[in-house]
């Protein structure tokens, strides 16, 4: 009984560890986006089939995986927390998808993103800010940037979803 109290105790304090501790590596930690938002994220961004869709902190892989079934996209994810990486590596490999999404286990901030053409944010203000050195430098001109709720600094978004709190940024657009 004690041990089983003991036990669980554990992966509950190693699962808090996992969820926070991107916080260290100038990122947060996990809240999925709900399937109509990622969808219309999609929508907003225009993504087209064989286009490159980057999702930057992919959580469970919810937006990869529409991307590549809905959208006819390649995609691409990126995760820190070695629980979400896994889950949304079987959630690819379970839908058949393993040829058309990667799934990378590393930081947001050091995968180049010169190949995208729609990157996908669910951040907050202060990695968005960090963010927009590196998509001035690798994103290619016409790249569409998608942030959920928090903006990207002194840059006019060309559309935005107030219902859905999304703004829609592009690569050379008007405003960037
Ligand atoms: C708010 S959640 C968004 C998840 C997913 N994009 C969605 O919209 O459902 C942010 C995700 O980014 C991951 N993350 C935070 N900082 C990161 C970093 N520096 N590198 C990679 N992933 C990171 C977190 O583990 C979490 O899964």
């Amino acid at each position: 009984m004690i041990w089983g109290i003991g036990l669980f105790i554990i992966a509950v304090a190693l699962l808090f560890f996992f969820w926070f501790f991107p916080v260290f590596f100038n990122g947060i930690p996990w809240q999925p986006t709900d399937m109509k938002r990622v969808r219309r994220m999609l929508e907003m961004a225009e993504v087209k089939p064989d286009e490159v869709v980057y999702d930057l902190g992919c959580g469970d892989g919810r937006i990869i995986i529409c991307a590549a079934r809905e959208f006819g996209a390649r995609a691409v994810g990126v995760e820190l927390n070695p629980w979400l990486y896994f889950l949304a590596l079987v959630k690819v490999w379970v839908k058949g998808l393993s040829r058309r999404v990667k799934v990378i286990f590393g930081n947001l901030h050091q995968v180049d993103l010169k190949e995208a053409d729609v990157v996908t944010i669910f951040l907050y203000s202060h990695v968005n800010d960090l963010l927009q050195e590196k998509f001035q430098r690798e994103l290619k001109p016409g790249a569409r940037i998608v942030s959920y709720v928090w903006v990207l600094k002194n840059w006019k978004p060309v559309a935005v979803d107030s219902e859905h709190d999304l703004y829609l940024y592009v690569k050379n657009g008007a405003g960037w």
